[in-house]
């Protein structure tokens, strides 16, 4: 569905013009996984897959939106909140507008129709992506009103991530927030989770980012994610540091054995992992995908046999395309327990991968995965129709 759809959906529902266009792309994890909330590094890139709305500003206080993914609407007051159902997808705007307000900005109401072409529930971050486009959505609604919408990118991201975090309930990091907000075409985002300092580094010439869907839903992921995140708070206070961020490899090393085997391990992964984003870093800028593609391997066997929140369809996926001539690296992306697997190919291999991929796969999961090459993109912004 392109704006010119959504155009026609818009004035089919309200029965008037839309007035502005806002969006916020998905996003893939190059890697830095499960480091966000240890205060570590990141390196993800925004991908073509965007939440769009098109609206139209109110003169009330209401807000009505239009979702054709759930053909389904829901409306609300800002002055009073509310959090709909568990698991409703309006919860992202509610929280948004619920933050914004708290946060002290005067909001506009505004009627939308919403459209998401990022897959839900892979892995691929859907749901910062609802939250930076409704972001984006009030700041055009409220053009001309008295107090503009006026935030900078890594303001905008903190917010989002606190809709989730505190409206939605969710305690999730801020990497997905960030790079919606932040994503710039060609490149890829080098983050600092501790100071948000961010780096966009060129993504390099010649070579594509293929995501595998596993076609497997995410399962128990928020409560072992929380466990996680329980663990690693747990290894930095016996390591006596604020966060894993703080602990250097020798460090760890010196001290491992203090520690039980369990909640080594998660550490050793955050750890090593810091570093294997540094090296990833300094490889792209030398553009060097061969060592860039082996630390995505190793982030790979980490976050499965250290950290444990890869899957076997993830591991089948990840294995095909590791054994296919022209792939540098694959791994895992985002949290885990299902979702997506990216591989870094070269260009001309797209089409060798993409078919060992969907031969393979089948056999080894006994499910049908998508696979699709996606180009590094523009974080959110609006426009005036
Ligand atoms: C999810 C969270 C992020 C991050 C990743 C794991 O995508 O939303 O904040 O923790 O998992 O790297």
């Amino acid at each position: 569905m392109n704006v010119a759809d959504l155009v026609a959906q818009f004035m089919q529902t309200f029965g008037r013009r839309p007035t502005f266009v806002a969006r916020a792309p998905g996003r893939v994890n190059l890697i830095g996984e499960h480091t966000d909330y240890n205060d570590g590094f990141v390196l993800p890139m925004a991908i073509d897959r965007d939440v769009t709305i098109v609206g139209a500003s109110r003169d009330d206080r209401v807000v009505r939106l239009r979702s054709t993914n759930f053909g389904d609407e829901t409306c609300f007051v800002l002055d009073r909140i509310e959090k709909a159902h568990d698991g409703a997808w309006s919860n992202y705007a509610r929280g948004v507008a619920d933050v914004l307000q708290r946060a002290g900005f005067a909001l506009c109401g505004f009627d939308g129709v919403i459209y998401g072409e990022v897959p839900i529930g892979s892995g691929l971050s859907s749901s910062a992506a609802m939250e930076m486009a409704t972001l984006m959505a009030f700041a055009a609604a409220g053009v001309g009103g008295s107090v503009p919408l006026a935030l900078d990118g890594a303001q905008a991201a903190r917010l989002a991530q606190r809709a989730e975090n505190e409206f939605v309930g969710v305690n999730c990091g801020i990497m997905d927030q960030l790079i919606a907000s932040l994503g710039k075409a060609g490149h890829a985002l080098f983050i600092d989770c501790r100071s948000l300092a961010y780096e966009l580094t060129p993504m390099p010439k010649g070579v594509t980012v293929l995501v595998v869907d596993t076609s497997m839903p995410r399962s128990l992921a928020a409560s072992a994610y929380n466990e996680r995140r329980a663990q690693c708070e747990a290894a930095a206070r016996l390591l006596d540091a604020p966060a894993l961020r703080d602990v250097s490899v020798e460090t760890f090393e010196r001290r491992r054995s203090e520690l039980p085997d369990l909640i080594a391990r998660r550490a050793a992964h955050v750890i090593y992992e810091n570093r294997r984003v540094l090296d990833a870093v300094a490889a792209l800028r030398a553009n060097d995908v061969a060592t860039f593609g082996r630390l995505m391997n190793q982030s790979h066997a980490s976050l499965r046999d250290a950290y444990e929140v890869s899957s076997e369809a993830l591991d089948a996926a990840v294995e095909i395309a590791q054994r296919v001539p022209g792939v540098h690296g694959a791994r895992m992306t985002g949290a885990g327990f299902g979702g997506c697997a990216i591989a870094l190919v070269d260009d001309a291999q797209v089409g060798a991968l993409t078919q060992a991929v969907l031969r393979q796969y089948p056999q080894r999961v006994g499910r049908e995965p998508k696979v699709y090459a996606c180009v590094a993109s523009n974080g959110a912004s609006w426009r005036m129709l």
